[in-house]
């Protein structure tokens, strides 16, 4: 297949990049360094340096004797992406350009600003550079686990039925974001909801949690290929930030209670997915929703497993429960429905305590380029 990445710097663009490739299929990967960019301004950059993309393709073609094509571009860019789409004519395009972190958009109004109009208008330049130029592509999207919340009932893959006063309806699944980062995603499904049932585009929605690790089989074939690996308090997700807290003897940061919980998954995983959603299209007219993560952890679950593993590794680890930067439910029910990658062949590789170790280790090999003043919250929900 012909397969457009967009946002192909990005932690899971790059080995998605890579992945595809090794398989055999054409790849173009676009990206405006959007990220490194905002990492730059918060002072948030990323543990491993990691090359810019056209380097990084040289060093994979040296690795594996495969070219991936790259270009520097902004999806907001219209008559851009609509060019790349003319061009390389793609089959299918996984979509990852956005703004991913919950905190950023919290920071003040330039950067809630930012994170809107960039993941709305690349979702809306997206929509319409398939409509113009490639109507049969497969659009594959990242949405978040988060853009459902944590209700009080049973999560379903993206759909509920609801019966009212004696009546039947299928609607999407309600959503309710904790950031203005999740609204856009939720904001993004509901864009390819009306172009899926007005045009009879075929896209498939991910609602992914947080991915965790470092190692692919493609990432691990140089250093220069690995991906990026935030662990400050915007660009970090929580796993990312207990291996560093661990490694550098900060106290591990749970925040609030710790009672938490969401669905994770590793990057191994998220191949596979992507993969299989490539594999398995939507049909036209069809928002297939899946929900994208293995197993789930409550924040003292993780809290209590990376001290475990990292104590039996001779590091000394304490957990410090901070006051709550977020608002968000501290304590709560969770139950989210998994089995669509399931059914399409997804093999799980659970976070062991071995993949917990072997994560560490590759923090402790960068260990002196942890800056601990990046660990503690600094932007609060308020
Ligand atoms: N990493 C996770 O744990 C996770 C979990 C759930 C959902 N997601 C979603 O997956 C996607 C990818 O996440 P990630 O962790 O790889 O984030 P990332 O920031 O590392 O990657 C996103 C990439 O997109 C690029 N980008 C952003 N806006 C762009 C634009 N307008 N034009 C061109 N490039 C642009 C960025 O420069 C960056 O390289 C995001 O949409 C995110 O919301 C990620």
């Amino acid at each position: 297949m012909r397969i457009m990445i967009l946002g192909g710097d990005g932690y899971l663009g790059w080995p998605t990049a890579m992945a595809f490739r090794c398989a055999g299929h054409d790849v173009l990967a676009i990206d405006n360094y959007f990220r490194r960019r905002i990492a730059r301004e918060t002072k948030s950059d990323a543990l491993i340096p990691t090359p810019l993309l056209a380097e990084r393709a040289a060093v994979f073609h040296q690795m594996t004797g495969q070219s991936i094509a790259t270009v520097e571009g902004d999806c907001c860019d219209f008559e851009f992406l609509s060019r790349q789409f003319a061009e390389f004519a793609p089959e299918a395009v996984v979509h990852y350009a956005e703004q991913p972190s919950a905190p950023y958009s919290m920071m003040g109004f330039a950067e809630a600003r930012n994170t809107l109009t960039n993941n709305l208008n690349a979702t809306l330049n997206l929509i319409w550079a398939v409509l113009e130029h490639a109507r049969d592509c497969h659009i594959i999207k990242l949405g978040t686990m988060g853009e459902y919340g944590t209700p009080n009932i049973d999560i379903e893959e993206g759909w509920i039925d609801i019966a009212h006063k004696g009546r039947r309806e299928k609607f999407l699944y309600p959503r309710q974001g904790g950031s203005l980062y999740h609204t856009t995603k939720v904001m993004d499904t509901d864009l390819l909801w009306f172009y899926v049932r007005i045009y009879g585009l075929a896209v498939t929605d991910l609602m992914q949690g947080p991915v965790y690790g470092l190692s692919t089989e493609e990432a691990d074939l140089h250093p220069a290929l690995v991906p990026n690996f935030h662990y400050d308090d915007i660009f970090g997700t929580v796993v990312n930030r207990f291996l560093v807290q661990a490694v550098a003897g900060i106290p591990l940061t749970v925040y609030g209670k710790g009672g938490q919980t969401r669905g994770y998954l590793n990057l191994r995983d998220t191949l596979q997915c992507i993969a299989l959603a490539a594999a398995h299209p939507a049909k036209k007219g069809e928002l297939r929703i899946l929900n994208q993560f293995t197993e789930t952890f409550s924040i003292n679950d993780l809290a209590t497993r990376v001290q475990r593993v990292a104590t039996g590794m001779g590091l000394r680890v304490d957990v410090q429960e901070l006051d709550n930067p977020r608002k968000e439910l501290e304590q709560h029910y969770y139950n989210p429905a998994h089995h669509g990658l399931i059914d399409l062949g997804l093999e799980p590789h659970f976070m062991t305590d071995e993949v917990v170790a072997a994560m560490i280790e590759r923090v402790q090999a960068h260990r002196e380029r942890i800056v601990v003043d990046r660990i503690m919250p600094r932007v609060r929900w308020k």
